[in-house]
C-alpha cells in the first residue's frame, strides 16, 4: 500500500491548488515544498506569494498612490503639502501581506487535510518520493500519483551576472530598501514595466534595455503602441534594440555597456540594476535515475495536453511545463490534474488564458491580437472605446486608453479583447468568460452593463464592431 494517494512536489499557486483540489477529492495527499525567504524563514505559496505577484502589486498600489497624492491629488481639489514616502513602512506593509496570505495557505492545506512538508522532494524511481527536511531528516515516500510543481526561477544574463546587492532579480528589486537614484532595468518585459513602473513612482530615474526592437512583442500592437506613449510619458526611458554587452559593479554603482539599436557602444552608470529577462523552469535536483520523466531540451518537463509526462501517473504542472508563465494558469493546471487522478472530467482551456500587466494603466488581454487574426487569414471586423469616452474613467481621473475588440466576421465569434486602461485587469475577466463560452459580439452587446461603470467600454467596444456603438460617433 502507498503512504499517499498524491503527493505534490512544489507548493507554489500550481501545487498548493493541486493538492488542496486533491484533498476536496477525498484523497491522501502531501504536498512537500523547500521555500525559503533571504531571513530563513520557510513559507507556502512559492514565488508567487513570497517574491512576485502579491509583493510586486503591494508595491505597485504604494507607489502609485504616492504618485497620485503628488500628482493628482490637487485635481481633485485636495490640499495635502509636501507627500513624503517612508520606504520601511511600505516594504513594512508589504511583508505584511506576504505572511497573512503565505500563513493562510498552511490553514487551506490544513482544512482540506493536506499533509504539509516543509523541505526538498526528489522523484525516485518507481514513483517513491525522498523527503529531505530542513533539518536534514530523510525519509522515502510511495504515492499513487506523484505531480510535479516545481516552478521556475529568473534567467540570469552572462554580460550582466547578479551580485544580489547592485545587480539584482526581480526578487532583490522588490526588497530594496531605499529609492536608487538611478536604476537599470534589462527587460521590458512584464516585471521590467512592473518594477520600473514601481520605483519611477518612487523617485528614481529609470533607464530599460531592451533587446528586441517591437515593444511587448507579445501584445496587440495597438495596445502596445499606446502602453509605450503612457510608459514614455511617466519617464520611463524605455530604449528599444538595446543588446548588453557588459555590466560591471565598480564601487557602489553598475557600468552598463551595451549597442544601440543603430549598433553604436553606449555606456550606462547606475546604482542599482535589475535582470529580469525572462525566467526558465526549475528542476534542480527533482528526478532520480530512472524515474520516466522526460525533461526538454528547454528544461521543461515535458507533458502531454492533460499535463501526463512520460512516467505513469507522474504529473507537471505550472512554470515548470510548457505555457505562459503565469499563477492562474498553473492553478487551473493543478486543478485540472487533482480532478483527473480522481476520475472526475476536468479541462484546461488554453485558449482563454487572460494576461494582465499591472501597470498604469493595467494592460489586460486574452485571446488573439490583431496581427494573429490577419495572419490567420480569416476576415475579422475591430470595435474599440476609449476611456476618455466614458463617465466613470473621467469621474476616476482615468481617461486613458481603451477597449478593443476583435470579432470574426463569418459568425461573429470573439476571437480577442485587448484592454489598456483603469482596472483593465478587472474588466478582462467579463472577457474570459465571453469567451469560455464562446460568445459573439452580438451577445456582448445585448448584455446590460451598470452605468456609469468601467465594464460599459467593452460594451461598446463590442457594440462598436458593427458601428453601433452610442457613446462614440462610429467610423
Ligand atoms: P513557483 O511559484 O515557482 O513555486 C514552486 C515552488 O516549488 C517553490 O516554492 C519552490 O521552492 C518549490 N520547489 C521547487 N523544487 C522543489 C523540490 N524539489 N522540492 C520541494 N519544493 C520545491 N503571475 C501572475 O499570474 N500574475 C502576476 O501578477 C505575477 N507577477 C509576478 C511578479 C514577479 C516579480 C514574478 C517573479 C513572477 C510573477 N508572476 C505572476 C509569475 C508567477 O509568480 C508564476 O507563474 C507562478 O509563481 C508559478 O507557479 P508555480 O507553482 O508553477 O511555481
Ligand atoms: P518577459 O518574458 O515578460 O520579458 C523579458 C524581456 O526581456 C523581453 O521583452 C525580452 O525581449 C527581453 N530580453 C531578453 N533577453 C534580453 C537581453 N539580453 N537584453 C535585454 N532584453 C532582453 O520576462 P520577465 O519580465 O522576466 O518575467 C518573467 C515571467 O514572469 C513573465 O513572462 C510572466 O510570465 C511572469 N510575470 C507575470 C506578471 C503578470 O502576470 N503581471 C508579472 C511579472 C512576471
Amino acid at each position: 500500500m502507498s503512504d499517499f494517494d498524491v503527493i505534490v512536489i512544489g507548493g507554489g499557486p500550481a501545487g498548493y491548488p493541486t493538492a488542496i483540489r486533491a484533498g476536496q477529492n477525498g484523497l491522501k495527499v502531501a504536498c512537500i515544498d523547500e521555500w525559503k525567504n533571504y531571513d530563513g524563514s520557510t513559507a507556502f505559496g512559492g514565488t508567487c506569494l513570497n517574491a512576485g505577484c502579491i509583493p510586486s502589486k503591494a508595491l505597485l498600489e504604494s507607489s502609485e498612490l504616492f504618485h497620485r497624492a503628488q500628482a493628482e491629488f490637487a485635481t481633485h481639489g485636495i490640499k495635502t503639502g509636501a507627500v513624503a514616502i517612508d520606504i520601511a513602512a511600505m516594504q513594512k506593509r508589504k511583508a505584511g501581506i506576504v505572511k497573512t496570505m503565505t500563513g493562510g495557505i498552511v490553514q487551506l492545506l490544513k482544512a482540506a487535510g493536506v499533509t504539509a512538508l516543509q523541505g526538498h522532494g526528489k522523484l525516485l524511481a518507481g514513483r517513491q518520493v525522498q523527503f529531505t527536511a530542513h533539518d536534514g531528516g530523510v525519509k522515502v515516500f510511495t504515492a499513487k500519483h506523484v505531480v510535479l510543481a516545481s516552478g521556475s526561477q529568473p534567467m540570469p544574463l552572462k554580460t550582466a551576472p547578479f551580485d544580489g546587492k547592485h545587480v539584482v532579480d526581480s526578487w532583490g528589486a522588490l526588497e530594496f530598501a531605499s529609492v536608487p537614484k538611478r536604476l537599470g532595468v534589462i527587460g521590458a518585459g512584464v516585471i521590467g514595466l512592473e518594477l520600473g513602473s514601481v520605483w519611477r513612482r518612487l523617485g528614481a530615474d529609470v533607464v530599460v534595455l531592451e533587446a528586441m526592437p517591437a515593444f511587448l512583442a507579445m501584445a496587440d500592437q495597438q495596445l502596445a503602441k499606446e502602453a509605450l506613449k503612457h510608459f514614455k510619458k511617466q519617464g520611463l526611458d524605455l530604449r528599444l534594440g538595446a543588446k548588453v554587452t557588459a555590466a560591471s559593479v565598480k564601487g557602489d554603482v553598475v557600468e552598463v555597456s551595451y549597442t544601440d539599436a543603430a549598433g553604436a557602444a553606449q555606456s550606462l552608470t547606475v546604482d542599482r540594476l535589475i535582470v529580469c529577462i525572462g525566467r526558465r523552469p526549475y528542476t534542480g535536483n527533482l528526478l532520480g535515475e530512472g524515474t520516466g520523466v522526460i525533461v526538454d531540451e528547454r528544461g521543461f518537463i515535458k507533458v502531454d495536453e492533460h499535463c501526463r509526462t512520460d512516467a505513469d501517473n507522474v504529473w507537471a504542472v505550472g512554470d515548470c511545463v510548457r505555457g505562459p508563465m503565469l499563477a492562474h494558469k498553473g492553478k487551473e493546471e493543478g486543478v485540472a490534474v487533482a480532478d483527473r487522478i480522481a476520475g472526475l472530467y476536468a479541462h484546461v482551456n488554453y485558449d482563454a488564458i487572460p494576461s494582465v500587466v499591472y501597470t498604469a494603466p493595467e494592460i489586460a488581454w486574452v485571446g488573439a491580437t490583431e496581427e494573429q487574426v490577419k495572419a490567420s487569414g480569416r476576415e475579422y471586423k475591430v470595435g474599440s472605446f476609449p476611456f476618455l469616452a466614458s463617465g466613470r474613467a473621467r469621474a476616476m481621473e482615468a481617461g486613458q486608453g481603451f477597449a478593443k475588440v476583435i470579432v470574426a466576421k463569418d459568425d461573429d465569434q470573439i476571437l480577442g479583447v485587448h484592454i489598456i486602461g483603469p482596472m483593465a485587469g478587472e474588466l478582462i475577466a467579463e472577457a474570459v468568460l465571453a469567451m469560455e463560452y464562446s460568445a459573439s459580439a452580438e451577445d456582448l452587446q445585448r448584455t446590460i452593463h451598470a452605468h456609469p461603470t468601467l465594464s460599459e467600454a467593452l460594451h461598446e467596444a463590442a457594440l462598436a464592431a458593427d458601428k453601433r456603438a452610442i457613446d462614440m460617433p462610429n467610423r
